[in-house]
């Protein structure tokens, strides 16, 4: 665990904005997802969207994660990290000829999740292994922007349609190795994880699919970023679905992997945003902490509405006060907290932004041509690796490129 000792100490080494990994938390959330799980079959491939910093994937790597990538250029980053083409699951939406035709050649396995790009894929590519992803048909996540279930998003192909897949996968002579579903982001509830799985073996008959390999569940673990909220009872969920998915192998007549492609729950955790504190403003019904980051470092209080805990580092004993602490984005909604009952802030504090791990550096931007900041990755309990701030230098010669 990181001291906030610690925290200062590597605030004032590299300075801030700095985002802080715990890599020991991020393979202790992993391993413990097989001891919640006790299937001898379970193969975890980490949502790299989460957060694409080489030096936790290269130790999740060594852990032996397999990856979740939405984009070629994930895929081609897991490549590059050594994550082999057979760990590396590719569940893109919408994607262009282009990109799918990229990904194709690298030999990953390629996840569809519309039967129009499965079409494409039978004329093109007779003969391949691939994947298909299926809509849940079940509704949950942390926001509605993260559910992905339902025919109110765009996921995946509708469980009504897996005669019409099986049908056009057939006409290609392709070998549909495995079927895919994710839920949502930040499940509420473990029931949705159970009924998703148990919509998705529904379809996953013998008669419709022969060769499958695999049942991939997604992600969407949730774990609690207020300091009231509860875990989820992962060992008594984790032994539900192990059950469920012993049932349907014996069913299917073999013993299939199981997959899930957990992002918030490996990274969300162990990663803090320390920012400084530099200017105090009381205007008439509030007092602002105003700090050097802002919403494009860390975009989900304002996106989802998300709350992120924060302590002051600096003056944990403070007496009590509330706070809008303010980025410094020319917008007024750049705020990581509203009314915030924080100790006394006062200027030079530095503040940690908790539960920074998943979503926040990799959703970031140059928005206001702020640099993407510094990170650095604690592991065994030592600097495992720092990636400096971009600078305003290397921002603009990336703007005047061509
Ligand atoms: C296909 C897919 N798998 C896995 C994930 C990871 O979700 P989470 O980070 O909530 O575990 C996502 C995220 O939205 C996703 O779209």
């Amino acid at each position: 665990m990181i001291t906030n000792d610690k925290f200062v100490e590597l605030a004032r080494t590299y300075g801030t904005p700095l985002f802080v990994y715990d890599g020991d938390l991020m393979l202790e959330r992993y391993r413990e997802l097989f001891s919640f799980i006790p299937c001898r079959r379970l193969h975890i491939h980490y949502a790299l969207k989460a957060n694409y910093n080489p030096a936790l994937l290269t130790l999740l790597r060594d852990a032996g994660s397999g990856i979740d990538a939405v984009s070629p250029g994930e895929v081609a980053l897991a490549l590059a990290l050594g994550f082999s083409p057979d760990r590396i699951i590719y569940t893109a939406n919408n994607m262009t000829d282009a990109e799918f035709d990229r990904v194709m050649k690298t030999g990953v396995t390629v996840n569809i999740g519309s039967l129009s790009r499965l079409k494409k894929c039978a004329d093109k590519y007779p003969g391949s292994r691939i994947c298909l992803r299926f809509n849940p048909d079940v509704c949950d996540g942390d926001n509605a922007m993260t559910m992905t279930g339902g025919d109110l998003t765009k996921f995946g192909i509708m469980l009504a349609d897996a005669d019409e897949a099986a049908r056009i996968a057939g006409s290609g002579n392709l070998h549909i190795i495995g079927l895919h579903e994710h839920t949502g982001s930040g499940l509420q509830h473990a029931e949705s994880v159970l009924k998703s799985m148990d919509n998705l073996m529904e379809i996953a008959t013998k008669e419709r699919f022969a060769e499958l390999e695999f049942l991939d569940f997604g992600g969407g673990f949730k774990v609690p970023y207020k300091d009231d909220e509860t875990r989820i009872d992962y060992v008594d969920m984790g032994r539900k679905i192990n059950e469920k998915f012993d049932r349907f192998c014996e069913k299917y007549g073999k013993e299939l992997l199981m997959r899930f492609e957990p992002g918030k729950y490996l990274s969300a955790e162990c990663g803090t945003l320390i920012v400084e504190v530099n200017t105090i403003k009381h205007n008439r019904s509030r007092v602002i902490a105003g700090c050097n980051s802002g919403f494009p470092q860390l975009i989900r209080p304002v996106l989802y509405g998300a709350y992120h805990k924060i302590e002051n580092l600096t003056n944990p004993d403070g007496i009590p006060s509330l706070y809008d602490v303010c980025g410094n984005i020319c917008e007024t909604g750049d705020r990581f907290a509203e009314q915030r009952l924080l100790p006394e802030i006062r200027e030079y504090d530095l503040l940690a932004v908790k539960n920074a791990g998943a979503y926040c550096y990799s959703m970031g931007s140059v928005y206001n041509l702020r640099p993407m900041p510094a990170e650095v990755v604690i592991a065994d309990n030592k600097v495992a690796d720092f990636r400096k701030a971009q600078s305003d230098e290397e921002l603009v010669a990336g703007i005047l490129r061509k």
